[in-house]
């Protein structure tokens, strides 16, 4: 009778430290599948875990450091004084072809190293929001 409690704890503790072992192995492989070599450039917003990203948060990730303040001449949040005459004189699309490409100090894609055509169209719609 002592033999065989013994016997039966012995095999559920066996069935417990194999499940555990399952469980350890599902891990390490999610961690060995897991997608590498996920870029980040410094002071750039992480990419959201799901779903895009609103223009407001590629801006407050990529562009924030530049067009809160207007460093180096740089067309300020919703200040219309600064966006409106470039709106004017050459148009939506070419501001934010502008934005991709870089102009003068600023930079190709704002610094956004993960953002698409369509992340800084967003952003541009965020920062002339109102306007
Ligand atoms: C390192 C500073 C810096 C960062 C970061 C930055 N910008 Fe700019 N941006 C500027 C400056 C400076 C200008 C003014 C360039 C000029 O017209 O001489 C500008 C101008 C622009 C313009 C107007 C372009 C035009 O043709 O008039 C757009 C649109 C723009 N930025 C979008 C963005 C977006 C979107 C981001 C973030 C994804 C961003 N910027 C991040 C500095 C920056």
């Amino acid at each position: 009778m002592k033999f065989r409690v013994l016997a039966s704890l012995f095999v559920s503790a066996l069935f417990f430290v194999s499940v555990n072992a399952q469980e350890t192995t599902n891990d390490d492989i999610a961690q060995r599948i897991k997608p590498v070599g996920k870029v980040h450039v410094a002071g750039a917003a992480p990419a959201a875990a799901v779903g895009p990203r609103t223009g407001k948060q590629i801006y407050d990730g990529a562009c924030v450091a530049c067009h809160t303040s207007g460093v180096l001449g740089a067309p300020k949040l919703q200040v219309a004084a600064d966006w409106q005459p470039r709106l004017d004189q050459k148009g939506f699309d070419q501001v934010w072809k502008n934005a991709i490409t870089g102009i003068n100090a600023m930079p190709a894609m704002g610094t956004c190293g993960d953002c698409s055509d369509d992340d800084i169209k967003a952003a541009i719609e965020y920062m002339i929001e109102g306007i």
